[in-house]
């Protein structure tokens, strides 16, 4: 039976990054976009519904956050991942993002050190780097399983060379990782015995497949806490990233009054409308609609690793835990980083994430977004096949 998301969403002119900007990133308009990391699918009807009745009322000027958000956003946290947060904990912010942006400048001065674990979505390297502080790339090791972890000789290097800052990316994008219990536990408290603070950036942890599950930071115990901040957001998970909304949650009043000092000085104290009105119907009513897309998403994962080990090969798939852009080791075709490049937009037509925008150990590698319909996902797929066939 045919499912919501089995529908193809024309997304075309709508100033869509992923489906309008094609030309721009790949230099051609025909390939098929699996690429930046938003879905295909409509957002839930109830997060729709709270926008439209907010447009029906002509007039969008400053708003603030509500105590009813606030109590939706705590209820999220609560049911999803028994974390019981407090109401005051929230800052909302204009994106995780800026959200790191301003973590790295309220808890570092310039010259200190940043650890950020590579290969990780690009902005993590920008925040440090072009605010003047000194990048710790503590580089992520692929094992003999083809899972990620971490390298914790490094790590503790890293710390004892300075580091005053963790960004963590949990879920890890692009490796797949969705962190455990024990290796949260163990880098809090090597963090906490050197002071050092965890940015966690928790944008994709709804999205979490059977087998694994997602542990907010912050959650881990009081330590860690109070030395901690975890970014959440709506946006990777009911598509609603164009309304530029997230939330840190900061439990030290300490490092909440750092951080909101530095976002008053910003200028970026104010929030959107609609991202607010986003926020507070995902959290409040998303839970079913987002179970029914996590069952679609895990879907098309089986599908890709399934389609990808009996007709794709030497292509293979690292193992993803969580998160709907995947990880796929092209090092067995044996091309230059150019010329896989070149092959995935040329030859098969698709339009991946070249693996090295990801910083080092991404050379070799192509993310894919499997946030689409089946139909959508198929056809990418048996480009690449047919390329293969003629390279073979
Ligand atoms: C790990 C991670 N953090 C942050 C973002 C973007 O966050 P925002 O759009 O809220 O700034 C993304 C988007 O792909 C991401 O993958």
């Amino acid at each position: 039976m045919l499912s919501d998301f089995d529908k193809v969403l024309d997304r075309t002119n709508t100033n869509c990054e992923k489906w309008d900007n094609l030309v721009e990133v790949f230099g051609r308009d025909d390939v098929v976009p699996l690429w930046v990391a938003d879905m295909d699918f409509a957002s839930p009807p109830e997060v729709v519904a709270a926008l439209s009745e907010r447009v029906q009322h002509p007039t969008y000027g400053y708003t603030f956050v509500s105590q009813s958000l606030r109590k939706a956003a705590v209820g999220w946290v609560s049911r999803r991942y028994g974390w019981d947060i407090r109401p005051e904990w929230i800052v909302i912010t204009p994106g995780v993002v800026p959200g790191l942006a301003m973590s790295v400048l309220a808890y570092t001065q310039p010259g200190d050190g940043v650890i950020v674990q590579s290969p990780v979505y690009p902005p993590f390297f920008r925040v440090v780097e072009s605010n003047g502080r000194r990048l710790l790339n503590n580089e992520l090791k692929m094992g003999p399983d083809g899972r990620y972890g971490i390298d914790w000789g490094d790590f503790q290097a890293k710390l004892d060379g300075g580091a005053r800052l963790v960004l963590l990316c949990s879920p890890a994008n692009p490796v797949g990782r969705v962190w455990t219990d024990e290796e949260l536990t163990r880098l809090a408290g090597m963090c906490g015995s050197r002071d050092v603070i965890v940015v966690s950036d928790e944008i994709h942890c709804d999205i979490v497949y059977s087998g694994a599950r997602h542990i907010p930071f912050g959650s881990l115990g009081e330590g860690a806490a109070h030395r901690s901040l975890t970014f959440m957001a709506p946006s990777k998970t009911f598509n609603v990233q164009g309304l530029t909304t997230s939330m840190a949650i900061v439990p030290s009043e300490q490092l909440r009054e750092r951080l909101i000092h530095v976002q008053l000085g910003l200028g970026m104290a104010e929030s959107n409308v609609f991202g607010l009105a986003a926020l507070e119907a995902a959290y409040r009513q998303g839970d079913a609609w987002l179970d029914r897309a996590l069952e679609y998403l895990e879907g098309n994962l089986r599908y890709l690793e399934d389609f990808t080990a009996s007709r794709l090969s030497p292509i293979t798939v690292v193992p993803a835990e969580g998160m709907y852009v995947v990880w796929l080791d092209c090092r067995g075709l044996g091309l230059g980083a150019d010329a896989l490049r070149d092959f995935l937009a040329n030859r098969a037509r698709v339009g991946l994430n070249d693996g090295r925008m990801f910083g080092p150990g991404g050379e070799g590698f192509a993310r894919i977004n499997i946030g689409c319909s089946r139909a959508v996902l198929r056809e990418g797929l048996e480009r690449i096949e047919a390329a293969l066939r003629q390279l073979r």
